[in-house]
């Protein structure tokens, strides 16, 4: 997609960055890479995934996730246990399956004050949350303090070798020290953000947008029997307050999805507004009912000043493919209409 579409230099934008895939394959390709998302989780992510990390601070992480965590004294008793335990982001997790975790998370977060830059910081936070999710999120056997530990070994290792893989191919593309623009807002606000707002223009938008009547949680960890807790922004420290419809362009209940389109519509206009005339937009949607909602997605995409690609013989370029990684309690739903996903891709006119 990034080389067919563009070339090193331009500007690529993910207006819906999610997990950041689009930033880091853009960055490694030597593009321009600008992210968007109205989830700070999401932002977190992308940042900790992409900022580089130096030697001090490679040895010092790997000191912390084999020697740190693996020693870290459950029994200990300490007001800074309590003081380190968000209440409000961690509901949920008194349920017996996530209770003592719970707790070393707490001694976990407390020894992140061991790492002497925020950077570390950043990176180690970041694999806690990425083992918290392993073993929290939508699991239906309770994970041992044990088999924690020993994860969170294995994964700041995992997370350091393609973090200094990554790094080395941005610096080799970009001749340096290379970060992205990461954009915390709503998609239909990226106008007023620079380096939109100075009249600069993305070459390609690379993207997934929230789906249609489709169940995503984005926001929350399913525990315990499908308990949700708000325990990832307690985990990242970022803020949250906000409900499933914030991330989602409205609420799922909404049975025509008018909330949906409307919203998607907005944001559709503001990414169009801040791309070249020409410039493709690419993006993989799934919808809850494919037959009335695909129509009126790309009557959207009309409105908001795109026309689709299309083969010499008229027929518009899609493709169809079935969700990879879904959650087991999605699976148990066999094969819906949002299990399969299409590849759209439009022009800027
Ligand atoms: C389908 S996910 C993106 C998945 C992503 N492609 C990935 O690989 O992780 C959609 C993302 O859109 C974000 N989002 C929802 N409404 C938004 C808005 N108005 N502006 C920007 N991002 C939004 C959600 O927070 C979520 O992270």
């Amino acid at each position: 997609m990034l080389e067919t579409f563009s070339s090193p230099g331009d500007v690529v934008l993910d207006p819906y960055m999610g997990g950041g895939t689009t930033i880091v394959e853009a960055m490694a390709a030597g593009r321009e890479a600008i992210g968007c998302d109205l989830n700070s989780l999401a932002v977190f992510v992308a940042r900790a995934k992409t900022q580089p990390i130096s030697t001090r601070d490679a040895v010092e992480i790997r000191t912390w996730a084999s020697t740190v965590i693996p020693g870290l004294n459950y029994r200990i008793k300490s007001d800074r246990i309590a003081e380190a335990i968000c209440a409000d982001r961690a509901r949920n997790m008194h349920l017996p399956s996530a209770r003592p975790l719970k707790k070393f998370l707490a001694l976990a977060l407390l020894s992140l004050e061991e790492l002497s830059s925020e950077e570390a910081r950043l990176f180690a936070r970041c694999v806690l949350l990425n083992v918290s999710q392993w073993a929290l999120n939508g699991k239906k056997t309770s994970v041992s303090l044990a088999s924690f530990r020993e994860r969170v070994t294995q994964c700041a290792q995992e997370m350091l070798k393609a973090s200094i893989s990554f790094q080395a191919a941005v610096e080799e593309q970009h001749g340096g020290r290379y970060l992205p623009r990461l954009i915390h807002d709503s998609a239909a606000n990226l106008q007023f953000h620079s380096p939109f707002k100075s009249g600069r223009k993305a070459d390609l938008v690379v993207t997934s947008p929230p789906y249609p009547g489709v169940h995503m949680l984005y926001h929350r960890w399913q525990v315990d029997g499908r308990r949700e807790t708000p325990a990832p922004y307690w985990i990242a420290d970022c803020l949250d307050g906000k409900g499933e419809a914030f991330y989602t362009f409205g609420s799922r209940k909404d049975p025509d999805s008018e909330q949906y389109f409307s919203q998607s519509l907005a944001t559709l206009r503001a990414i169009r507004s801040v791309m070249k005339k020409g410039a493709v937009m690419a993006q993989m949607i799934a919808f809850s009912r494919p037959e009335t909602q695909l129509k009126r997605y790309l009557r959207n995409m009309d409105e908001a000043g795109f026309e689709e690609l299309r083969r010499p013989t008229g027929r518009a370029i899609r493709s169809w493919r079935s969700v990879p990684g879904r959650s087991w309690h999605a699976n148990l739903k066999g094969h819906t209409h949002s299990a399969r996903e299409v590849a759209l891709l439009h022009r800027a006119v």
